[in-house]
């Protein structure tokens, strides 16, 4: 297997974030795997919330939004972490998508999610573990064309389940990530051969 390029993203800029420490086990088990991650800290790069005008007023997409399409664009897969806020998509991810999915204005360059595999995860200090909005992040990545996969991983009790160096306590999850993250890499090799 050639090495592959995983880029991944947190919905959740949130200090002490699960789902920020989730992306991050995940990254490890890509490096793991033999593969680049290219992990994106959502603290660090801020992104601004998706408008409308600011891409038809400027003319451009800010440098961060280009910065992170020519990484999304760049990914053999891609990993969103994100919880989910009153069983939606929080603005975060939704930006995130939503930048992506745009005609650059000056380049031209088409939406950049279309073709590309996409694995979303997410976890929760609640029961359902960010379950519920799965189904709405899966009408909008068909929508945008993205390759998805079946498998995924919401953590439930989310509070409880890292330890001290962030990694992983409950041997279900620590196996249900490794199962969607294998899934994700043969789907993007597949798609690389
Ligand atoms: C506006 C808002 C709405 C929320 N709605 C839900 C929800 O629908 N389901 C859920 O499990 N948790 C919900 N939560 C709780 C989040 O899951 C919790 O804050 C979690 O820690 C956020 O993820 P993070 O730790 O990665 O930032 C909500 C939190 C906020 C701030």
């Amino acid at each position: 297997m050639s090495p592959l390029t995983v880029f991944g993203i947190a919905g959740t800029a949130r200090e002490g974030s699960y789902n920020r420490k989730l992306l991050a086990v995940a990254m490890r088990k890509v490096a793991e795997r033999g593969h680049a991650p290219n992990l994106w800290d959502v603290r660090e790069k801020r992104i601004p919330m998706f408008e409308h005008d600011l891409e038809e007023e400027r003319g451009a997409f800010p440098e961060i939004v280009k910065a992170l399409r020519a990484d999304i664009k760049a990914a053999d897969a891609v990993v969103l972490a994100s919880p989910e806020y009153n069983a939606g998509v929080t603005p975060t991810l939704k930006s995130i998508i939503d930048w992506a999915s745009r005609t650059d204005p000056e380049t031209k360059e088409p939406q950049v999610w279309a073709g590309k595999v996409v694995l979303v995860i997410g976890a929760s200090p609640g029961l359902f573990g960010a379950s519920r909005v799965q189904i709405a992040l899966r009408q909008t990545l068909a929508h945008v064309a993205a390759i998805q996969l079946p498998e995924s991983l919401t953590l439930s009790k989310a509070h409880e389940s890292f330890d001290d160096n962030g990694e992983l306590t409950a041997e279900w999850a620590a196996k249900g990530l490794d199962k969607a993250l294998d899934a994700m890499l043969a789907m993007a090799q597949l798609r690389k051969a």
